[in-house]
């Protein structure tokens, strides 16, 4: 079974070929640098952008995989959610290819291709524990089985990609913030300022960045003379130990609420073995020793995408779109794209039922 994913619903254009042996026979990205300016992703800009290379990134992929177009057996797209105009770019695109070539076109809820990448590259088996932290959004969740989310908490507030592109952003470190703020916490001190723990005594699995993101403009704006955050001068070594004490407390809570999430995920699915972080975030080498860890100490094997696949990619999306297609999931071509797709919403419904429709 041999699988083309297209992925277009934020600031990568990407297109990957995958098959059942877990063989990624081909792929090609593009991360659009129009944004870093503007210090965000602009939803027009985006969508133009992805309009004018979408063509070539899937033509560069179909030709590094070496395969014939005849030898694809579905075409998937990441079809939501995310930002509109380029979700419809990537969605239009595998819907003309499936037209043209008579083959099924599967839609695939972008947070799924995050979800399920992991399996793809280690052995993680159903069901397991995953926790997902992107630019967008921030979710502990049971995966059952394809199509089979239960939501087991999530951010009340800001996403945790969010808030470290917001405290890199108050820093005047770029975008995208993470890689920055990674690389700058790396030689500051963890212990210098400390943070708020977010919705420590509540109780349940949810999480809130917003408090930290406050707590860290505080900090930035006591060192300018007059207050305005517009007017600090902040050392290198300073602007690292903020960096630092962010990311341990981001990271702090994340841990805390997965402890919980594990003791729920044990008691309901004893036979789970497999904690999995995945989604931009997961990308952090800090996070991901320390959710290591957390997995040992409580019997559970930790994994994560490697690394370039846990930012946007078009393999995530292809092998979510063939774990669908080889449970008999497709969808019509009128399906429509969805800026707003929640994963635990529905489980899908089999091919011919026209699958997971708006
Ligand atoms: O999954 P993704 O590529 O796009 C969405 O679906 O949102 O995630 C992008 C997010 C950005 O917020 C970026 O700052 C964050 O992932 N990110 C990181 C790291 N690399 C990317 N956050 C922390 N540490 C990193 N190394
Ligand atoms: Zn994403």
């Amino acid at each position: 079974m041999i699988v083309l994913g297209i992925e277009s619903s934020c600031d990568e254009t990407a297109a990957a070929i995958v098959n059942d042996k877990k063989e990624i026979l081909g792929q090609s990205l593009l991360s659009q640098e129009e944004h870093k300016v503007f210090g965000g992703v602009v939803p027009e800009i985006a969508a133009r952008s992805h309009l004018d290379h979408i063509d070539e990134i899937i033509e560069h992929c179909i030709k590094k995989s070496g395969i014939s177009l005849k030898d694809i057996d579905t075409i998937a797209a990441s079809s939501g959610p995310g930002l509109i105009g380029g979700v419809v770019v990537g969605v239009m695109a595998a819907k003309a290819l499936a037209l043209a070539l008579n083959k099924p076109f599967v839609a695939v809820n972008h947070l799924e291709g995050h979800a399920l990448c992991a399996r793809l590259t280690s052995n993680v088996e159903y069901p397991y524990l995953l926790l997902l932290v992107s630019g967008g959004h921030c979710q502990i969740l049971i995966v059952k089985d394809v199509g089979d989310f239960e939501r087991l908490g999530t951010t009340i507030d800001d996403a945790a990609g969010e808030a470290f592109d917001k405290v890199a952003k108050m820093l005047n470190l770029g975008y995208p913030g993470g890689p920055m703020i990674e690389k700058m916490a790396s030689v500051g001190n963890e212990n210098r300022f400390v943070l708020p723990r977010p919705l420590h005594n509540s109780g349940d699995c949810n999480l809130s960045f917003s408090g930290l993101k406050t707590a860290v403009r505080k900090i930035i704006e006591s060192y300018a003379q007059d207050g305005n955050i517009a007017h600090t001068i902040i050392n290198k070594q300073d602007t690292a130990d903020i960096c630092a004490s962010f990311q341990y407390a981001a990271t702090r809570s994340l841990c805390e609420k997965l402890e919980l999430a594990i003791k729920i995920f044990k008691q309901k699915y004893p036979q789970g073995k497999d904690l999995v972080v995945s989604g931009g975030v997961a990308a952090n080498t800090y996070l991901r020793s320390h959710l290591k860890e957390l997995a040992e100490q409580n019997g559970l094997i930790f994994s994560a995408p490697p690394i370039q696949y846990c930012t946007d990619n078009g393999v995530m999306i292809a092998w979510a779109g063939l774990e669908r297609f080889a449970k008999g999931y497709t969808n019509e071509l009128d399906f429509k794209p969805r800026p707003r797709w929640p994963l635990d919403e529905n489980a899908p419904k089999a091919a011919g039922a026209g699958g997971v429709k708006a």
